[in-house]
């Protein structure tokens, strides 16, 4: 597998509330293990930052399983936050990423507020990370996720609270399972985020016509994958319009077209996801055709081209 580093004239560095990306592609939180397990199919130096998985105080075994299946175009999962808790993470898995150099940025979640803050306070006092990215958007848990996600005032209260108690770059990842993204992009930025990434996975079921059951455990999961780029798309063209910190786009980014239609429509960064399932070296190629595209429109820099949609 080739994973020469992209030898560029071409800048493809973007800043996202204040950590500096030497280009604009991330891998997506809980798709990618904690680095160990991916570290041998891609070199994690390459990219612009990892986001690592969801992280909650206490370590937890997530849901019961069938947790996955494949979908049309995309998966269903249901894994429902499994991690190995604040303590270990600390410990045994951010000494492994911090050797690869680049922004380290940690996604947690809490069962309540007092849980977001206190974890948001405690993950400010370690170092080596660049940035928090807060899951207010989980569809898989009982309690916290989804739940502070989906209703712009209760958003606010909880961003409120956790931007009191870190001095990290606070980035606010959001729920597609809203009618309204738009204003709980608003909500979420008043309260002081520093950026937004969406989006997280669609709540869908699948069910097997021979049990008459539905396949995963947990009945319901998060689809994630091609099915949902442009659903994912059009919320990202509805938040850059609605707020003016940096957005990062999420959803079924298989390849530089991919992530392009995100840049183009104002996302300042993209994050890889289900595409790591099926060629975990998909974020190189994908580095590689953004330099490319670059080139071929004869532009210099990433800037040029974040935002450049033509609305007909
Ligand atoms: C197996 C699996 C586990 C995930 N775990 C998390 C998680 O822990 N925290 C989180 O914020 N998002 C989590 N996500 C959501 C992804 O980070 C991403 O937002 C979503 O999959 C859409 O991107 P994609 O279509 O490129 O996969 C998970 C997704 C999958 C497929």
């Amino acid at each position: 597998m080739d994973q020469r580093a992209p030898q560029s004239d071409i800048d493809l560095s973007v800043t996202i509330a204040g950590i500096v990306l030497k280009n604009p592609v991330m891998l997506a939180s809980g798709t990618w293990g904690y680095g160990e397990e991916i570290s041998s199919l891609l070199d994690l130096s390459q990219l612009g930052a990892v986001i690592t998985k969801g992280i909650s105080l206490q370590p937890s075994c997530g849901n019961p399983p069938p947790r996955i299946v494949e979908t049309p175009s995309g998966m269903l999962n249901a894994i429902g936050l499994q991690n190995v808790g604040f303590a270990e993470f600390v410990e045994k898995k951010l000494p492994f990423l911090r050797q690869f150099h680049i922004p380290v940025i940690v996604n947690f979640f809490g069962k309540t507020a007092g849980e977001y803050t206190e974890l948001g306070k405690r993950l400010s006092a370690v170092e080596g990370i660049a940035g928090l990215e807060v899951n207010i958007s989980c569809p898989n848990i009982k309690e916290g996720g989804i739940f502070f996600g989906t209703e712009p005032a209760r958003a606010h209260e909880l961003i409120s609270a956790v931007r009191k108690a870190t001095s990290l770059p606070l980035i606010v990842k959001l729920s597609p399972n809203v009618t309204d993204i738009a204003r709980i992009a608003r909500s979420v930025e008043e309260a002081g985020a520093d950026a937004l990434s969406l989006t997280n996975t669609f709540t869908g079921m699948v069910v097997d016509v021979e049990t008459c059951a539905p396949v995963l455990a947990h009945s319901t999961g998060g689809l994630s994958g091609p099915a949902i780029r442009p659903l994912s798309l059009r919320m990202v063209w509805e938040t850059v319009n609605a707020v003016s910190i940096p957005v990062i786009g999420i959803g079924g980014i298989m390849e530089a077209a991919d992530a392009l239609q995100y840049l183009i429509t104002g996302a300042r960064a993209v994050q890889i996801g289900t595409a790591l399932f099926i060629r975990p070296d998909a974020p190189l190629r994908i580095i590689e055709g953004i330099e490319a595209y670059l080139r071929h429109k004869g532009c210099s820099t990433l800037q040029e081209i974040i935002g450049c949609l033509k609305v007909k």
